[in-house]
């Protein structure tokens, strides 16, 4: 362990254990200098390692500052087991869960979007209609599968952003992250194989899996820590896993991201077995620490990892672009877009290719990633002030999901119903997972600008949550 690691993993034991409590000022630069021994780039380095691990936050001029969350405990909340593998039937619950919360008047704590208010819609219709002027007529045909080459240029640059080094041959663009991850799921499973997947983790992957008639075997996802490795070890000796679908940044739905040693150590631990990763990175460019957290796919030598990405979490959800960068699968994915959906939207290609030609991105990432991160603290503020001590969540890092560990008689599906019957959605914890576990679990947006009716829908939360309705055998909630 390098000496900042070593100084960030004490600091953080300091922090869960609350001898440095939630709120406080960490120890100036100077202290932890003198107290440690240690030199001023290390007690940077091991700041920025725990604000990557959601532990702090650094507030300008003033220091870094124990986020809200960080006390949560170490044990992992309830989790399924890896023992067995099973049949996935998840989509009648996701389906009437989403279908509940789409009235536009329903305040959107359950949603999967941020606000459409923060994306540039006017700057992007007017590239949209620059791309679609200057498209030649034969782009129907130049733009099918792997895609329009200007875009496919600008997403290579972006990883050259990252330090990851992708061949351009290699991406595919398709519609969305949904479409590059559900080929991808195609291309390297047959119907009956097993697929690791994460518990809790996002739904669709659950979907997809139901949908190719595969097999899903659970592995651990912690809030704080990420996913379970010595679990997943133990998974692979004991089932013949296909694939793996893992989300390593922002995960969705508890926000947690794995250390870079821990990326580093999955891609090595499937590359042994020959197994491909499906990473899941929708997030990544929502970071709220300094840096672009690392992709799985930066330590791919075997092109093995096939990364998934898109713009709808940060430009332009409507377009439904995405792109996958699929490694030595690429050939295999492209022939698959060609069979399904034949190509992503061409004008849409030729719009965000020519608002990233543009240059203004990264200003417009950078304004996202500062409304988040504010909207994180004020949603943090109103959920420390009305609800009980019990509830328990990590800050995440980035992303805008917060998941919230709920005292244990509390069920999140009657949770869910008595809200929506107040005009307030959530997303129960069991859509996020096969055997539809964490059922005291609930996973909250805080992608859109605060406002009276989120206050108010926290408000009303906390008084659901005091309904012996919401709980299991309809006990009511001890307090804290
Ligand atoms: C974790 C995760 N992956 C993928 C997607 C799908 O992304 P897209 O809208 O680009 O298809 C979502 C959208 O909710 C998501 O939350």
């Amino acid at each position: 362990m390098k000496r900042y690691e070593a100084l960030a993993a004490r600091l953080a034991d300091d922090i869960r254990a609350g001898r440095i409590p939630v709120g406080a000022r960490l120890p100036s630069l100077r202290q932890l200098i003198a107290q440690h021994g240690v030199s001023q780039s290390t007690v940077f380095r091991a700041c920025y390692l725990l604000e990557e691990w959601g532990l702090v936050r650094a507030e300008e001029r003033s220091g870094y500052f124990v986020t809200p969350g960080a006390s949560v405990s170490e044990t992992p909340s309830r989790t399924t087991s890896f023992a067995d593998s099973s049949k996935v039937e998840i989509s009648d619950l996701v389906f009437s869960v989403l279908q509940a919360a789409k009235h536009p008047d329903i305040a959107p704590l359950g949603s999967a979007f941020p606000s459409p208010l923060l994306f540039p819609s006017a700057r992007l219709l007017q590239s949209l209609t620059q791309g679609t002027r200057s498209l030649s007529p034969w782009s129907t045909v130049s733009d099918l599968p792997p895609g329009n080459d200007a875009l496919r240029k600008q997403i290579g640059l972006r990883y050259v952003g990252t330090g990851v080094s992708v061949p351009a041959d290699e991406i595919v663009v398709t519609s969305g992250a949904l479409e590059a991850l559900n080929l991808c799921l195609t291309a390297v499973t047959r119907p009956g194989d097993v697929v690791a997947v994460e518990s809790p983790g996002f739904y669709a992957a659950l979907q997809a899996i139901e949908r190719l008639d595969l097999r899903a075997v659970e592995i651990p996802v912690h809030p704080a820590t990420g996913l379970d490795l010595d679990a997943l070890a133990a998974a692979l000796d004991k089932h013949p896993i296909r694939a793996c679908w893992f989300m390593t940044n922002f995960q969705n739905p508890t926000g947690a991201t794995l250390p870079i040693e821990k990326k580093k150590a999955l891609v090595e631990m499937l590359a042994r077995r020959e197994i491909p990763l499906i990473e899941d990175d929708v997030y990544q460019e929502l970071h709220f620490g300094r840096e672009r957290p690392l992709p799985a796919k930066a330590f791919d030598t075997q092109g093995l990892v096939m990364h998934c990405s898109s713009f709808s979490k940060t430009l332009a959800p409507g377009y439904r672009i995405g792109w996958t960068s699929a490694g030595r699968f690429a050939d295999k994915v492209q022939r698959l877009k060609l069979m399904t959906t034949l190509s992503a939207s061409i004008p849409a290609q030729a719009g965000i290719a020519d608002y990233l030609q543009s240059g203004g991105y990264d200003k417009h990432l950078r304004k996202l990633r500062a409304a988040l991160r504010s909207q994180l603290t004020t949603m943090e503020a109103a959920l420390s002030r009305s609800l009980p001590a019990t509830v328990r969540w990590t800050t995440p890092a980035g992303g805008y999901f917060v998941w919230l560990e709920l005292p244990e008689a509390v069920d999140a599906m009657a949770l869910h119903r008595l809200a929506i019957a107040r005009g307030i959605s959530i997303a129960p914890g069991p859509m996020f997972s096969v055997t539809h576990s964490f059922e005291n679990c609930i996973r909250l947006n805080f992608g859109h600008p605060w406002d009276a009716r989120m206050d108010h829908a926290i408000r009303a939360l906390a008084e659901i949550l005091d309904d012996p309705a919401a709980h299991l055998n309809g006990t009511v909630r001890t307090a804290a």
